[in-house]
Order: C-alpha cells, then structure tokens, then sequence
C-alpha cells in the first residue's frame, strides 16, 4: 500500500521533451521546425497541443513517436529514452506502446473492420483467430460491433474514425497520438470521438496526446500546449481552460 495519500501524489510523466530543435532541408531550403520545445504530459491526461498551422505539430508528435530523428535536445517516453535507440528498438518499442490516429483514418479498403483493427496484433505476432477475436471486442466497445464484417467504405466518417481508435486501441497502447482526429468530421461526430478519446485518457495507466484546430475541444482537455513558430508560447492546467472557456463562452 502507498503511504503517499492520493491528493498529494503527482501522476507518473509519460512524456518528456527537453530543449528539441528539429530542422527540414539544408541551404536555403532550411525550416527550423522545432526551435528548442520542452513539454510535459503525465499518465491519465489527456493533453491538446495547438497553434497555427506550421507552427511545429506534427513536427513534436512525430518525434515523440519516434516516426522521426531529430537533432538536438532529450525525449523520454513511458520511462524509456529515446535518444540513440537503435532503429530496430524504436520500431518495438513504438509498436508495443503508441497507438496512432490520424486525421484521415488511413484505414485499409479492402480489408473489412474486423481485419482492419486486427493488424496491429497481427504485427505484433498474435495469431489470427485470437487478433480478431480481440478486434472484436476493441469494435464492440466502439459501438460498431453489428459492422464487424463490413469494409471501410460502407461507414461514414465518424464512423471510420471510430474503426480507427479500435486499431489505435487494440494492442493497450498506453500512449495514444491523435493528429487533428475531428477536423474530416461534423462537430457533432467529433463530439463523440473527443468523448471516447477522454474515456480512454481516465485510465491511469495511459495518456493521450492531441493535435487539433479545433476551440470545440477544449473542454476535454486536462492540459493546453499552445505552440507558435516552434516554440511552445503557454501550458494551460485544467484551471487555465476552465477560465478560458468561460471567458470565451
Ligand atoms: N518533410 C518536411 N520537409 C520540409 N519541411 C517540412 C516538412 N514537414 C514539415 N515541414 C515544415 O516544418 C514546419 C512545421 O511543420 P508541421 O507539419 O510540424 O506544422 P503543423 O503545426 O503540424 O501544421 P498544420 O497545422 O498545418 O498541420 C512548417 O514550416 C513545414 O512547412
Ligand atoms: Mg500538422
């Protein structure tokens, strides 16, 4: 049993940046995407980042999933440093822990829902009958279990991103990276989605991370990093967007 009373322990960090700066291209070409960005998030936050649009992003999600090298500065994820892992560790590492959801679902046309959800167990070496068994499941919990036999094409787009945060979720990914999932849907789609996506930040084991453009989920958020030009410009904590939100009502 901790002897530490809940309200005074702090949650354990999931993510650490530390002083990165990530640069596009040589000579004149050159884009200094990240300009020295440190940001935090802890397990059981659900956590946007904002900003303009070239403000640096996808640039941060991409080198905390590891998708990317950057040049200077540390990354520490779920207790491991990501700093000079071998590209074969990275790629274990990112396929046991991170779950990815993006804006355009990316799910494969010609393999039904089932499928679809069942292709990160599939990597990670479970056999097929137990992968779709569990996809099921996963799809069950997303409300699209009576479609499990049903191809991408035949759903809406809400609908589709729901599929994709079952293949996000199927594997119990305890990070989960979410670039601008609402902003192909209707507000009241992306509503839905935000709602799934805080249900599955509550657990304290994981965390979520979201890029978006989008005011209407703020509400949601546990934590604000707003970004401009490369740089993070503020963190809000939970009592920040409570202000915001009724100043901005
Ligand atoms: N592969 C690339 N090669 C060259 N420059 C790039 C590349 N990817 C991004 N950039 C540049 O780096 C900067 C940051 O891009 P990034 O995609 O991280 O922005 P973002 O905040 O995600 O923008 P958006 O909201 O439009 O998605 C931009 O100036 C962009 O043009
Ligand atoms: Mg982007």
């Amino acid at each position: 049993m901790s002897l530490v009373p809940k309200s005074q322990s702090r949650p354990p960090v999931a993510v650490r940046v530390s002083g990165v700066t990530k640069t596009y291209g040589a000579g004149d070409g050159r884009t200094i995407a990240l300009k020295g960005v440190d940001f935090e998030t802890a397990t059981g936050e659900l956590h946007l980042v904002i900003g303009p649009s070239g403000c640096g992003k996808t640039t941060l999600l991409s080198v905390v999933a590891g998708t990317l090298a950057w040049d200077s500065g540390d990354i520490e994820v779920l207790g491991t440093r990501l700093n000079g892992l071998p590209d074969a560790a990275m790629a274990a590492f990112r396929g046991r822990h991170i779950g990815f959801i993006f804006q355009q679902f990316n799910l494969i046309p010609t393999l039904d829902l089932t499928e679809n959800v069942s292709v990160p167990l599939l990597l990670a070496g479970v056999g097929r009958t137990a992968a779709e068994d569990r996809a099921r499941a996963v799809l069950e919990r997303v409300g699209l279990g009576d479609r499990a036999r049903r191809r991408p094409r035949d759903l809406s787009g809400g609908q589709q991103q729901r599929v994709a945060i079952a293949r996000a979720l199927v594997h119990e990914p305890r990070l989960i990276i979410c670039d601008e999932p609402t902003s192909a849907l209707d507000s009241r789609t992306g509503h839905t989605i935000m709602e799934i996506l805080a249900g599955v930040a509550r657990s304290p084991e994981r965390c979520v991370i979201i890029v978006t453009h989008d005011p209407r989920t703020y509400g949601f958020a546990d934590r604000i990093t707003e970004m401009e030009d490369g740089r993070v410009r503020q963190v809000l904590n939970a009592q920040d967007i409570q202000n915001f939100l009724a100043t901005h009502r």
